[in-house]
């Protein structure tokens, strides 16, 4: 398990009662690309222990929805919230909106997955890449046309050959490493707007 940084923005995040300090990651990308808008149906991939979905709960509204999964038993700091809902799930295992109890495709999907890392780092490298695969594999069940993607990829010549192959798939891909980011964390962020479905 990552070890916790008791840096400003973990102090931050518990001022602001955020259940992690990764908040700020997606906060910062929000406010630059636009990703979440009121009303949007969003899937949050790797909620736990679930400020992504504290966040996007905010930002979608009333009318919106924010599903979460999460190899992690239901965070029960989070059941009260009306429009989050959280299922114990591993992304290997999810076939489409219909496991989520879901009837539509999702207006945007979220993903700060990251594997158990196991220290050796082309081992953690493909552990992380298949997770990255295994989303863009799914995507054709989960996001709208004209949708949008977020993702976090830890670094790799593997990662950024295969992300080079799905850039076509969106109208705009950008790369970002957001302030929150450890300096010695191999993380970075993608963020896909625009699915073409
Ligand atoms: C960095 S944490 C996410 C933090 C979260 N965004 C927040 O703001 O609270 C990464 C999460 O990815 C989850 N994860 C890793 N592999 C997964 C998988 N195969 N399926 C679902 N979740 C997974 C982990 O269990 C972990 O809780």
């Amino acid at each position: 398990m990552a070890f916790k940084v008791k840096d400003h923005f973990f102090h931050k995040a518990k001022s602001e009662n955020y259940l992690a300090r990764s908040v700020y990651k997606l906060s910062e990308i929000n406010d630059r690309f636009q990703i979440l808008k009121p009303g949007q149906l969003v899937l949050d991939l790797g909620y736990h222990p679930g400020s992504w979905s504290q966040y996007a709960s905010e930002m979608v509204g009333n009318e919106g929805l924010v599903v979460g999964i999460d190899l992690y038993p239901i965070n029960e700091k989070l059941v009260p919230v009306k429009n989050i809902r959280l299922f114990e799930k591993d992304i290997f295992d999810l076939k489409g909106p219909q496991d989520l109890n879901v009837d539509q495709k999702f207006d945007i999907v979220l993903s700060d997955m990251a594997p158990n890392t196991s220290g050796i780092k082309t081992v953690d490298q493909l552990k992380s890449l298949s997770l990255v695969e295994s989303i863009f594999e799914l995507l054709p069940k989960l996001l709208i046309p004209k949708g949008h993607l977020l993702i976090k990829v830890f670094e790799s010549q593997g990662a950024q050959d295969f992300l080079k192959q799905q850039k076509k798939l969106f109208k705009e891909f950008h790369y970002l490493r957001p302030e929150a980011t450890r300096k010695t964390s191999k993380e970075y962020f993608v963020i896909g707007k625009g699915y073409s479905g």
